[in-house]
């Protein structure tokens, strides 16, 4: 009666859940003892959360989480790094509101993720290095954000050589979403793979999991996975969560989907068995699946309620707003 996800997939993988602070209390905190073995801060160690001044870190949150893992025997992934969005305003200019030259911005990222990643050295296990750098646009293959404006492509393998060197043990990711498409899965596998090539310190690639009652396919997933275990990577599922919206990719449908806030029986169905073909592929590749981790931890609060739309209730997740298990919970853990 007392058994939870983790001790189903023990000879697996460690699962995970996304959290703040706020969830480590009550009824919630109960949850995650009985059901995972691994935490991500959903937002705590973000660059402008825990740095929000050049002289000023915030770790009360972070350590709030790291703490509350350590006291539980939890493992810890640190979510992230180096990302587009979530960076503060500073990082990238001068005293005068000026854009800083890529020496400068380089050695302020070298900064940053020797701070933090010292901090929480042997503490979490492992790190998304760099998050979303790949562009979604057909014809463009990086993000044209900040960093890359600034530093060209290279901010990105230096960020793996600094976290590297503070934390020589832990295992270093490349994060990103939409990596169930070809188009962005290629550009993915290429950027990992251009790295693995120069001798990176690269150690795996992170699926975000982001997905929807019409996608993946199971073929889609299959592919993907495989993709990226051939090129000798362990590959997690980081931010696991399946909308009860259908997910569009052209600009008309999205707008009809968007506008679709009704949650049917036939929509449950849907997502029970995009869940249940997504564990089972999980299980097949058992040998290179190093972790699986939901993004929150029950449709109570979803980050999806507000996203892609806001106030579109959303119910992602295997448990209610009860925290009781849905029926699809039933089909994760029957194998
Ligand atoms: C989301 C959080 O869940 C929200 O609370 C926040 O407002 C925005 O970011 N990809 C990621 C995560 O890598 O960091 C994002 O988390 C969700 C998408």
């Amino acid at each position: 009666a007392n058994k939870g996800l983790k001790d189903y997939y023990r000879s697996f993988f460690p699962v995970g859940v996304a959290v703040a602070p706020r969830n480590l209390a009550g009824d919630e905190a109960q949850l995650i003892l009985r059901e995972f073995n691994s935490l991500t801060p959903e937002n705590a160690m973000k660059m402008g959360p825990i740095h929000p001044q050049e002289d000023k870190y915030n770790w009360a949150d972070a350590d709030s989480i790291v703490n509350f893992a350590q006291r539980h025997g939890l493992k810890v992934r640190g979510h992230n790094l180096c990302w587009h969005s979530q960076a503060p305003r500073w990082m990238f200019t001068d005293k005068e509101g000026k854009t800083v030259s890529k020496e400068v911005l380089l050695q302020r990222l070298k900064d940053h993720i020797t701070t933090v990643v010292n901090r929480y050295k042997g503490k979490l296990y492992a790190w998304d290095v760099v998050n979303e750098a790949i562009s979604d646009a057909p014809d463009e293959y990086l993000r044209n954000s900040e960093w890359l404006k600034i530093c060209g492509e290279e901010y990105i393998a230096k960020a793996f050589q600094y976290a590297h060197e503070v934390d020589p043990d832990a295992v270093l990711f490349y994060n990103d979403y939409n990596e169930i498409s070809p188009v962005k899965r290629e550009k993915i596998y290429k950027l990992v793979k251009g790295l693995k090539d120069a001798g990176v310190p690269i150690h795996g690639v992170g699926l975000q999991g982001h997905w929807a009652v019409n996608e993946p396919s199971q073929g889609q997933l299959d592919s993907t996975i495989k993709r990226f275990a051939d090129l000798g990577l362990k590959v997690q599922v980081t931010e696991l969560d399946i909308s009860v919206y259908p997910k569009e990719h052209n600009a008309r449908q999205r707008q009809a989907n968007d506008n679709d806030t009704s949650f049917t029986p036939q929509k449950e169905q849907k997502q029970l068995e995009v869940y249940k073909m997504s564990f089972d592929l999980f299980r097949k590749y058992r040998n290179v699946m190093s972790g699986v981790t939901f993004w929150n931890i029950s449709d109570r609060s979803s980050w999806l309620d507000d996203f892609p739309v806001r106030n579109r209730k959303d119910y992602p997740l295997l448990f209610d707003r009860n925290l009781k298990p849905k029926k699809v919970y039933g089909e994760v853990v029957n194998f």
